[in-house]
């Protein structure tokens, strides 16, 4: 609905389109970002940081730095862009300026020609450009793009300053020699700044762009018929003038974000431990809170709103960072929920309604609401969420508290199961491919809400492993408000589906994936394809399935038998050669690729993490390892994607591109890797009672400190690993004090927690 510039989508290369600026000097012109010129550079350099990102390069005597961000405070996106002349003689050239404009919804933008080709208008007022299409009648916010300059020109249409039939690398204007002041009228508005540079031998010139957002109040749109109210926008810029004001809001964007990854700091022999913890998981941890799964290079941002879900597993990633916002979360997610239990599978997050073109039945739905509420309230040790009233399908009228619904959550799974007493698997659980009650055979038809939304027959293991998992952290919190009776009931229940798994969900070497429509197995030895599945194995052993009894450990040695690759663990073997009717989208994608035999790397983590349950340290980091984005920079030309941030699938290797990732950043790898690694390897975990410290690693992983704050108190833990063990603390010390087992206890007042524990 608000997009402010102009995204083509099915565009190749996919990044193009960009905020571009253009150097025009002498015989050269190109641009401080490379693209869309792609003029050769003498130097370049370009650094993601925290919320920021800056190009640097240079060309016949010019360098030019380039810094982006998006300050803490203001609706706008700045670009602050330094040019210097680094010859002994002065320099005279001009810079361009270049954002073409959405006009506003995405979809109707790129599809309602007809009628947006006439309603493009702007405003220029100085050096400002604003862009007002449809703010004559239901809009009331509008965007502008300003530079802290006089401007010698400027170009508000396209097709002025690009010109038609030519690409955005070689505009006709700046061929032309300069802007000729065009004032869109429909078709196509951009803004486009020109301005004349003289620099002396040495000299630099910094100018200030700024792309904002405004809004106005309904009865103060205008400042003179069809004049846009300005006084927003004004009141904006005035804060982006000179250099030091970039600065300081640089500063004050490094500030949040160094203050917000101060919560968990580990500081390890390893560096790349180190760096992946401490900065650039816990970032994407934060990214896939604001952006869910909305846009991205993968995600359109467009329909699909945000994954019941998804939703839940990506507060697991960001609790520690933004408890506030995530008790907000919770509340959103849980007031999605129908009374039965069951639940949207997805919500509009404007206004947090749930989606009903995709409506319920994914099973494993209910059951991800107890992990996000019992992830929280160890966080926090706030069980008054507990309390909150919270609607069904937002029906203010249904509210009850918030555990009424973990008891929905928790009955739900009860009150649906199948021929195995295994949970009936509905849509699809966590996998959302196997869809095992669709039976599409009709060319474009969703997997996901054709067919039946429940089925009497097609049952999860993966379910009964999340049941035996949550069933568990649900009864503690029964006990926790003392209604023992319904503490019992659901550990009969939690008891009831241990045993399922370990007969009917057990195939002799691993866990069963699923029962079909047809009450056929699925993921066992006795199929031609999909023999064995990660799912299963991941998540029961790490709700503790079959480790007393030995089926867990020989589960994960399956895994690294039959799914294990160098470059993670596949979800699947053998992959599906043909479309099964009865299984659904899994069966629709190429081998190798995505659920049919890709490295999903969501659930490598759960396999990691079972290793750590049956005390496996040096393996479960081996598999951190390999999927962790700085581990695999040195086969960045096979990876092929950021060497700093997760994807969602890397090609397994039945793939063409073997170990080639995609679906890079929303996705939740982010949360689930963060949880395996700071809580299970690291083995800070969180607990209703305080802190505990369960590290799980590698035999020479050396001593390591982590800094965690954790309910306003600041706990400095050293682990000390002189035996070179592998899992379990023998000695825990708290400000100085031993401590019986592995939690320090979380005491109101005491603010500092001095902590050694020896493995
Ligand atoms: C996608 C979905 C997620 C699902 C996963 C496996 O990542 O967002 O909900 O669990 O695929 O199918
Ligand atoms: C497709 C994808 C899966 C995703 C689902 C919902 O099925 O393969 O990963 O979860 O779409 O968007």
């Amino acid at each position: 609905m608000l997009r402010i510039t102009r995204y083509r989508y099915n565009n190749v290369p996919y990044d193009s389109n960009g905020k571009y600026y253009y150097i025009a000097d002498g015989d050269f012109v190109w641009n401080p970002g490379w693209q869309p010129t792609q003029t050769k550079l003498d130097s370049y350099e370009c650094r993601h940081g925290i919320g920021y990102t800056r190009f640097t390069s240079s060309k016949n005597g010019l360098s030019a730095e380039l810094l982006n961000f998006v300050p803490l405070s203001d609706t706008c996106e700045v670009n602050c862009l330094t040019v210097r002349n680094t010859t002994d003689s002065a320099k005279s050239f001009k810079v361009y300026s270049y954002v073409e404009f959405c006009l506003w919804n995405a979809l109707d933008d790129m599809t309602n020609y007809q009628r947006n080709l006439s309603t493009g208008e702007v405003e220029v007022i100085g050096s400002t450009i604003y862009h007002k299409t449809e703010y004559r009648e239901r809009r009331n916010h509008y965007s502008y793009f300003s530079v802290n300059e006089k401007a010698a020109a400027f170009d508000t249409s396209r097709d002025a300053f690009i010109g038609t039939y030519r690409p955005a690398s070689n505009p006709a204007a700046i061929e032309n020699g300069g802007c000729t002041n065009s004032v869109a009228s429909g078709w196509y508005p951009i803004a486009a700044h020109e301005l004349d540079v003289t620099l002396e031998a040495g000299a630099e010139k910094t100018f200030v762009f700024v792309l904002g957002y405004a809004e106005n109040p309904v009865d103060q749109k205008w400042e003179a018929p069809n004049v846009i109210n300005k006084a927003p926008a004004k009141a904006l810029l005035a804060k982006y003038q000179t250099k030091e004001d970039v600065d300081r809001a640089l500063t004050e964007l490094k500030d949040y974000w160094t203050n917000l990854l101060s919560g968990y700091v580990v500081n390890s022999a390893d560096e790349k431990v180190n760096r992946m913890v401490n900065i650039w998981n816990q970032y994407q941890c934060m990214v896939t809170f604001n952006m869910s799964r909305s846009t991205s290079y993968y995600e359109s941002g467009i329909g699909r709103g945000m994954g019941f879900r998804d939703s839940n597993q990506d507060l697991l990633g960001f609790v520690h960072l933004i408890p506030e916002k995530a008790r907000e979360r919770i509340i959103d997610i849980a007031s999605t929920q129908f009374p039965d239990g069951s639940a949207y599978h997805q919500y509009q997050p404007l206004t947090k309604r749930g989606n009903s073109d995709i409506g319920s039945g994914f099973n494993d739905d209910p059951l991800w609401l107890i992990a996000g509420a019992s992830a929280y309230i160890k966080e926090t040790g706030d069980f008054s969420i507990l309390d909150e009233m919270v609607p069904f399908d937002n029906d203010e009228s249904t509210k009850v508290p918030l555990f009424e619904h973990l008891t929905r959550s928790f009955d739900y799974i009860v009150s649906h199961k199948g021929p195995h007493s295994l949970p009936l698997i509905g849509r699809a659980d966590w996998n959302d491919c196997l869809n095992l009650n669709c039976f599409s055979d009709t060319p474009g038809e969703s997997f996901q809400t054709s067919g039946p939304s429940e089925g009497p027959v097609a049952e999860s293991v993966f379910i009964a492993g999340m049941f035996v998992k949550y069933g568990e952290e649900y009864r503690q919190l029964c006990l926790h408000r003392g209604l023992t009776e319904k503490a019992e009931e659901a550990e009969k229940e939690v008891k009831a589906m241990y045993d399922a798994v370990l007969t009917a969900g057990w195939d002799g070497e691993w866990f069963v994936r699923a029962y079909d429509a047809n009450g056929d197995i699925i993921g066992s030895h006795k199929c031609e394809e999909g023999k064995i599945f990660i799912e299963p194995q991941g998540f029961c052993v790490l709700a503790g399935i079959g480790v007393k009894e030995g089926k867990a450990q020989q589960a994960l040695a399956s895994v690294e038998k039959y799914l294990d690759t160098k470059y993670g663990i596949m979800i699947l073997q053998p992959c599906y050669t043909h479309y099964y009717l009865n299984l659904g989208e899994i069966s629709s994608y190429p081998p190798g690729y995505k659920e049919n035999g890709g490295i999903f790397c969501h659930n490598n983590p759960w396999v990691s993490i079972a290793e750590t349950v049956c005390g496996h340290g040096d393996r479960a980091f081996e598999i951190y390892k390999k999927t962790c984005p700085a581990y695999i920079e040195d086969i960045s030309e096979i990876h092929c994607t950021e060497p700093y941030v997760y994807s969602q699938m890397v090609a397994g290797k039945d793939a063409a591109f073997f170990g080639q990732g995609k679906n890079s950043w929303l996705t939740g790898t982010a949360a689930w890797t963060f949880v395996n690694i700071s809580q299970y390897i690291l083995g800070i975990q969180p607990d209703y009672k305080g802190l505990k410290i369960d590290p799980c690693v590698p035999a020479q992983f050396g001593d390591y400190t982590i800094v965690r704050k954790f309910r306003g108190a600041t706990y400095n833990v050293t682990i000390q690993n002189p035996d070179k063990m592998q899992k379990g603390i023998r000695e825990l010390t708290v400000n100085g004090r031993s401590v019986e087992g592995n939690i320090v206890p979380f005491e109101e007042g005491v603010k500092e927690y001095n902590v050694v524990a020896k493995m």
